[in-house]
């Protein structure tokens, strides 16, 4: 470990940015600079060639955007998130399509928990059955969003039992086989950026190309390299997400904003593929009315289909909690791991605020600005 007081200096990155700065587009991904990267890269075994980085483009895509609990007495929110290749911001607006048929706010703790951990797993499961690349899979876009789709998946709810993940359609057998960033930002304007960037497993692919001074991403893991075989975050796939030439990975980044008629709350995190289930918590206390100082704090809990159970950090549930929720028939697991990075911002019009909330799991705080 290098002492505190250290200076990390990396000339390559400056030297790479503003080669993009002067060049663009161009010089990186053709030319000179995209030959050291291909060279670098199969001389150590790997697979590019001077036309995967030549073809690629940067896709700009149309956010996912839809009303949570449109149709109900409460009030209504209009949350733009992630689109595909991310399944973020589609498992985001699945889940709450479910929950929006709940009154949640009258249960107790352990049966809030039960139906939000049910709509987790169903959505998980659609991730794991559906979802890929939007260039190259067909995917029932409309009808995973379709507030009548999760009507259906809600009558499969048992208001107190655990629906086993085994029992949901298209189950796969397992035995088929932590840097990411998250800024949240409103500037003075109003103008606000929701923005996660990953490189996927710590360090990515742990491998600098000479004279670039960035890491190159290890992101085939979010592929399913083999049907039903989980990846490196435990979640698993299908055909839907294999890898083939072009296709990009189905991520889990969920870039969020959550629009109220007087509160704008912006919404991110790492962590794999718990960053749906951690933005989704986050959204769901912002709704409940409590500040991104508290909200990024909040104990979480996890449930991604398979495995079958519930992952909770410490904290998370009172013991009584989970006598409840292992009486419905729920596995809960809860151990001293933490997880997540998130950054979040809120505006509240009304009182003229702004709130700015950064995970204290990282060692950080959280600010107010009037
Ligand atoms: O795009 C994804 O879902 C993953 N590459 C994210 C990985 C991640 O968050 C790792 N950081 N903790």
């Amino acid at each position: 470990m290098p002492k505190a007081g250290w200076v990390f200096r990396n000339p390559d990155i400056a030297a790479t940015l503003e080669l993009i700065a002067a060049k663009g587009n161009e010089g990186f991904y053709r030319g000179e600079f995209a030959k050291k990267l291909v060279d670098a890269v199969r001389a150590q075994g790997g697979r590019w060639s001077l036309d995967d980085l030549a073809n690629y483009q940067v896709k700009e895509r149309e956010p996912i955007a839809f009303d949570y609990r449109a149709a109900s007495n409460a009030q209504s929110w209009h949350i733009v998130t992630a689109p595909p290749p991310s399944s973020g911001g589609i498992a985001i607006e699945e889940i709450l399509n479910i929950l929006a048929g709940f009154d949640l706010d009258k249960l107790d703790r352990p049966h809030r928990v039960h139906l939000i951990v049910e709509a987790m797993r169903r959505a998980y499961r659609d991730r794991a059955q559906y979802l890929g690349d939007p260039d190259y899979v067909q995917m029932p876009l409309a009808q995973l969003s379709s507030p009548l789709y999760a009507a259906g998946l809600r009558a499969t709810i048992h208001p107190d039992k655990a629906t086993p993940s085994s029992s949901l359609p298209g189950y796969l057998d397992p035995n088929q086989g932590p840097h990411t960033t998250h800024f949240s930002i409103i500037d003075a304007e109003g103008n606000m950026v929701s923005a996660t960037q990953t490189v996927n497993y710590v360090f990515g692919s742990c491998m600098v190309v000479p004279g670039t001074g960035f890491l190159l991403n290890d992101e085939m893991d979010d592929f399913a390299l083999v049907a039903g075989k989980a990846n490196v975050y435990g979640v698993v796939g299908n055909d839907a997400n294999a890898p083939k030439p072009g296709r990009r990975p189905l991520s889990s980044m969920s870039p969020s904003f959550v629009i109220g008629a007087d509160r704008i709350g912006v919404i991110g995190t790492p962590g794999g593929s718990r960053i749906i289930t951690m933005v989704l918590e986050g959204i769901l206390a912002f709704i409940d009315g409590e500040r991104p100082e508290k909200f990024v704090s909040n104990p979480r809990y996890h449930h991604q289909y398979l495995p079958d159970a519930i992952s909770a950090e410490k904290g998370a549930f009172t013991a009584d909690e989970i006598q409840v929720l292992q009486a419905m028939g729920h596995k809960v697991e809860v151990s001293n791991r933490t997880w997540g990075f998130m950054n979040a911002v809120s505006w509240d019009r009304k009182a003229g605020e702004l709130h700015a909330g950064t995970d204290p799991r990282q060692g950080s705080g959280g600010a107010v600005v009037k």
